[in-house]
């Protein structure tokens, strides 16, 4: 594997796509345009949804960029090896020319040729269908991976994984996605009719291809898009992390002088130490890009997003005591190592690391008498009841991932089920204290 940093990966796949005649366009901002669905761009191919719909006509049919995304539903999986919040995505795109034959041809030229990646480590994802939706399995794909040379036992057949779309609404299809194998110390290697571990063994550095044919209505019902077309994904900062084989996006340059300062500032040493450091230095790097786009914390939708990033921040920073540990300093960092390539974070930073301030003095207030509560109620006990969960949260303002943590730290089991089933109650009480007309 050629070990290349970060600009050597991006302009790599750029200038091959542009060999294979795609176009490079620019990226967008991770705020969307007239996109009710999204909260922020999540996909290379968010900003261009129309062009898969038939309704805008694109520059050309075949292109390709490096789009930054902000994905939400990622953020209680940061803290392993390789989910991030914020991540840049080298993406490729055929709209209505070739399909899923040329789709993977392109990707295992890149991956083998380019990227000098070993035939033998990498393993395929293909759509197994959806019998009651009545979508087929993705046999053509099977095929175009055997004719690359791919051995069956690396060709894995799975479900819902394998059918891609940006939100619960838009063009979506079965996609094919490519794994790279890092080894036994990650677990057990896969068997043809066992687990695929994609959390830990297999990393997924490519989404060679969602096949888009269908948009999915409001209902939920899936509809044929008026064309087929190729969306293809791969986060550019795993590609370095396997590309370096490094034991975790965070050991690679985009992520080590965060950690080190994280890690060094909160004296971090255990695994759950590290884990809690890799959380803060990508929520506080997804963070400053957020609100270098103008988004003020607040309590909900788009706003809520950096306060929750912020705050589960905030929440490790208290729980590991480390006064010499700065989060100014720390934006301060990812604003120097990415204003180049993101300058509305130079231009905004004052309003940046104000707005940080603000956020996290706010918060320290709210939680100081939660914490205090928590430590009383389970002075004698190891156990926290669904209701004192409840309790914290309604009337002391206390998050529930900072109640997650404490107990975690502090090895006290929490009663989530029974937490749940006092919410629920709640939400129904108030629903009608609230008189629905
Ligand atoms: N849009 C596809 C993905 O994000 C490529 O995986």
């Amino acid at each position: 594997m050629k070990k290349l940093t970060p600009q050597e990966t991006r302009e790599t796949f750029l200038d091959f796509m542009e060999s294979k005649g795609h176009l490079r366009i620019s990226g967008s901002s991770i705020i969307p345009k007239d996109d009710p669905s999204l909260l922020f761009i999540n996909a290379g191919m968010a900003p261009m949804k129309s062009y898969f719909s038939g309704k805008e006509t694109p520059p050309q049919s075949d292109l390709c960029n490096i789009q930054p995304c902000i994905r939400t539903i990622d953020i209680e999986d940061v803290g392993d090896r390789h989910h991030l919040t914020f991540f840049e995505m080298m993406g490729s795109w055929s709209i209505k020319n070739y399909f899923k034959d040329r789709a993977i041809d392109l990707a295992y030229e890149l991956l083998t040729e380019r990227f000098e990646f070993p035939k033998e480590k990498l393993y395929v994802t293909v759509y197994g269908g959806d019998k009651e939706k009545g979508i087929p399995a993705d046999e053509d794909s099977i095929r175009f991976w055997q004719k690359t040379g791919m051995p069956d036992s690396h060709i894995v057949v799975l479900g819902e994984d394998n059918f891609w779309s940006a939100g619960d609404t838009g063009p979506c299809g079965p996609c094919t996605e490519i794994f790279f194998d890092t080894g036994d110390s990650h677990g057990k290697s896969y068997e043809k009719t066992g687990e695929f571990d994609t959390q830990n063994r297999y990393i997924e550095i490519w989404n060679a291809g969602v096949f888009m044919q269908y948009n999915r209505r409001e209902d939920g019902t899936l509809e044929k898009l008026p064309f087929m077309s190729v969306d293809t994904g791969s986060g550019l900062e795993r590609m370095v992390m396997t590309l370096n084989e490094k034991e975790s996006v965070y050991d690679t340059e985009s992520f080590k002088p965060y950690m080190d300062f994280i890690v060094d500032k909160m004296k971090l040493t255990d695994e759950d130490g590290m884990a809690s450091a890799r959380r803060v230095a990508d929520h506080i790097r997804a963070a400053t890009l957020i609100l270098s786009e103008g988004v003020v914390p607040g309590k909900d939708g788009r706003d809520y997003i950096p306060r929750r990033l912020i705050r589960r921040s905030a929440s490790i920073a208290m729980l590991r005591n480390a006064p010499g540990f700065s989060f100014d300093t720390l934006t301060k960092m990812v604003i120097d190592n990415m204003g180049q390539a993101y300058p509305k974070m130079r231009i905004n930073q004052e309003a940046i690391r104000q707005t940080m301030a603000q956020e996290l003095m706010s918060f320290q207030r709210s939680v100081k008498q939660g914490v205090r509560q928590f430590d009383k109620l389970t002075r004698d006990s190891d156990t926290l009841t669904g209701q004192q969960v409840f309790d914290l949260r309604s009337s002391l303002g206390m998050p529930l991932d900072l109640i997650s943590e404490l107990a975690k730290e502090r090895k006290i089991s929490v009663d989530m089920e029974g937490y749940k089933a006092e919410f629920a109650k709640h939400q129904m009480i108030s629903r009608n204290l609230g008189g629905r007309k």
